[in-house]
């Protein structure tokens, strides 16, 4: 039987990967979960905060407990070869939530076919995760008052970590995180009279490296926080200095103190670069994912119930200032978040990278994985 499910959820998985969809347009995964759903005999609502779907069995008693899995893909040109490859130009499921999605349907089937629990499950697909706000889109839209839920889990796959084995902090996983917008207004003219211009690109240069004083020169070095200017976007013509240059870029922290401290300074220093190289910046933070903080005691539930299935569990790791917006549900009910190993980042596939794959080993570990914390959580 694990050996069926274990075919099954590849085959659902590759399926998925092959079809990768951007966040906010996730409805062909959407309505392949909802065409699985409808075939296992699970209920199910769709349309929630966009394209989530909850699935829901109920066992009597007044336990109940939420699994979480993310849906969307990102804009990255895959480069695996696979056969099953993204048939999406210019999508790819680089962060595995196609095997997030595939793992947690298998959860489903686990508990389906599992008499030794009383209870309601709550299976929780959520669109939108990678920065687009998938979580808080869920809960405007009452996910938590209209499946009730008094404790909440999910993971996410861990390239470089042995396969399968299952790391779960106390306290702090992943990082709060902002998108930052500048764009730098100067005064166009031919680049051979730069005296004439205001030029946005030397000033978006200045900013650049200005910026990187924030973590080193404002935060205190025992605590962690990061700014990455990754997208700078200025004329076509190499002749001419430009009116416009946008930047933008993320920035984290893990303790929120440290993170508004992080965007006063950001803010100063964006503003005052760029007055001094006679421009004007304009400078706008977006699209808020809320720290990952996992509750001790659902911590130490999830650890017991990764232990009593048999998985290796890992707590030694630092957390990282990747962010993840399971931390919106942390905000609001107790629940933990796991990272379950991938196994090698071959030639350097970690997640986000065009080479990347999820590793279908581990496709029914962490479907055995959600299952058992679901039965512990729910006191089984
Ligand atoms: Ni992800």
């Amino acid at each position: 039987m694990p050996d069926l499910i274990a075919v099954t959820l590849t085959g659902w998985r590759r399926h998925l990967h092959r079809h990768p969809e951007l966040s906010l347009n996730e409805a062909g995964t959407a309505a392949f979960v909802c065409e699985k759903l409808a075939e296992l005999g699970i209920p199910f609502k769709s349309g929630i905060g966009g394209h989530g779907v909850v699935a829901t069995i109920r066992r009597g008693g007044n336990r109940s407990v939420g699994l979480r899995a993310d849906m969307d893909a990102l804009p990255i040109i895959e480069a695996t070869g696979l056969a099953y490859a993204s048939q999406n130009p210019g999508v790819m499921h680089a962060c595995g939530h196609d095997g997030h999605t595939a793992s947690l349907l298998g959860a489903a089937i686990l508990l389906r076919d599992d008499p030794a629990w009383t209870g309601t499950v709550h299976f929780v697909f959520q669109p939108a995760e990678e920065g687009f706000g998938g979580a808080r889109a869920m809960m405007a839209d009452g996910l938590l008052q209209r499946f009730p839920m008094e404790r909440i889990f999910g993971y996410h796959n861990w390239p470089g970590i042995e396969a399968g084995t299952v790391m779960i902090h106390d306290g702090p996983m992943m990082a709060q995180g902002e998108r930052i917008a500048i764009t730098i207004h100067g005064h166009a003219g031919h680049a051979a009279m730069p005296h004439l211009t205001a030029d946005p690109v030397l000033c978006a240069g200045h900013i650049l490296v200005a910026l990187q004083s924030v973590v080193a020169r404002n935060v205190n070095p025992l605590e962690a926080a990061v700014v990455s200017i990754c997208t700078l976007q200025a004329a076509e013509a190499e002749n001419q200095i430009p009116d416009v240059v946008t930047m933008r870029g993320t920035f984290r922290a893990l303790i929120p103190a440290v993170f508004d401290l992080v965007a006063e300074r950001i803010r100063t220093v964006v503003t005052n670069t760029a007055a001094a190289m006679g421009c004007q910046a304009e400078i706008g933070f977006e699209r808020t994912v809320a720290a990952t903080i996992n509750h001790k005691e659902e911590a130490e539930l999830a650890r017991r119930a990764a232990a009593s299935i048999g998985l290796p569990v890992r707590t030694d790791l630092p957390p990282t200032m990747a962010s993840e917006d399971f931390g919106w549900y942390l905000r609001e009910i107790p629940g933990a978040y796991a990272w379950i190993g991938n196994g090698p980042a071959a030639a350097g596939a970690f997640l986000h990278n065009q080479l990347y794959n999820f590793n279908d080993d581990i496709l029914p570990v962490a479907a055995n994985y959600l299952a058992a914390t679901a039965k512990a959580a729910l006191g089984g």
